[in-house]
Formats: C-alpha cells, structure tokens, sequence
C-alpha cells in the first residue's frame, strides 16, 4: 500500500494527529502546501473546524488532486464543538470522483482554553491506532 499524509492546521492539533498517523505508516506528515505528485493508493487528509466550515485551503487541495494518482481519502481531525468534518471533505472528494473511506478518525481538539490539552497522547495513541488497521 502507498499512503501519503497530509494536513491543514491553524494551532497545531492536526499537525499533531498527522504525524502520529505518518509515523504508523512510515511516511512523513506533509502540509497540503505540498502537492501529491506520486500515485497513492490512500491519502490520510487531517482537517478541522473553523468558524462551522473546512478551512478555503483544504477545498482547494481537494480540487487540485488528481484522481488517477489518489485512490481514496481517509479524513482525520479534532474539533472543540463540532463531530466531524467528513461531510464537507466528501462534498468536495465528490466532485472530483475521488472516493471516502467511510471510517475516520476523529477527536476532540483544544480551543481557546477548551479541551486543553487535545490531542493528548492517549488521542494521539488512538489515530495511529486507527491508521494500522489500512496498512
Ligand atoms: C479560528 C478558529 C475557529 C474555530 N471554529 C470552530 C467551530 O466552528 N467549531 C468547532 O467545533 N471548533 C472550532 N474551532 C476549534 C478547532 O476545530 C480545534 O481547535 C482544532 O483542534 C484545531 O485544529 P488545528 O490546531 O489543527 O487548527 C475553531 C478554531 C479556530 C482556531
């Protein structure tokens, strides 16, 4: 299996969960600054809630991958309030013909003194956790 990780973070949660799941895969977590320029077979794509949407920047990478070279996307992230952002990460996977995996991970993620702490390690042990059972 080929996997690539990348994410998009303001405060350094999803950085955080990336590289757990990266190091699970034995890949490097990238930001989405970085283009997917080899084929992968999954793309773990870590995101979060801002302001109740995915932030611009995660829409435009998943407009600009290329669905010969991404076989699917498994979403990841925390949030303070908020479930999850696998609908909205779909919506745009949608219109590029790229699939989801239905499972993903998610946990609850610090916000101005809220959840402090999220991730924790036992968060983090959890994504990588999770990021095994695809290998
Ligand atoms: C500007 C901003 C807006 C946010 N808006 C929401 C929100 O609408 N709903 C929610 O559940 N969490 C919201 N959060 C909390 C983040 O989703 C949460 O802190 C997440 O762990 C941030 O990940 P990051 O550190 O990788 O950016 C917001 C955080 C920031 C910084």
């Amino acid at each position: 299996m080929r996997f690539a990780v990348r994410y998009y973070t303001k405060t350094g949660n999803t950085k955080r969960l990336a590289e757990a799941v990266a190091k699970e895969l034995g890949v490097e977590a990238k930001p989405i600054s970085d283009p997917i320029n080899e084929p992968v077979d999954i793309l773990f794509l870590g995101n979060s809630y801002y302001a109740f949407s995915i932030d611009p920047e995660v829409r435009s990478f998943v407009a600009s991958l290329d669905k010969n070279k991404v076989g699917k996307i498994v979403n990841f992230g925390s949030a303070a309030m908020l479930k999850s952002t696998y609908k909205k990460v779909k919506a745009e996977a949608d219109k590029i013909g790229i699939p989801m995996d239905n499972r993903e991970f998610h946990c609850k993620g610090e916000f101005k003194g809220i959840h402090k702490g999220k991730p924790d390690a036992e968060d983090l042990k959890a994504a990588s956790e999770f990021a095994k059972q695809f290998k």
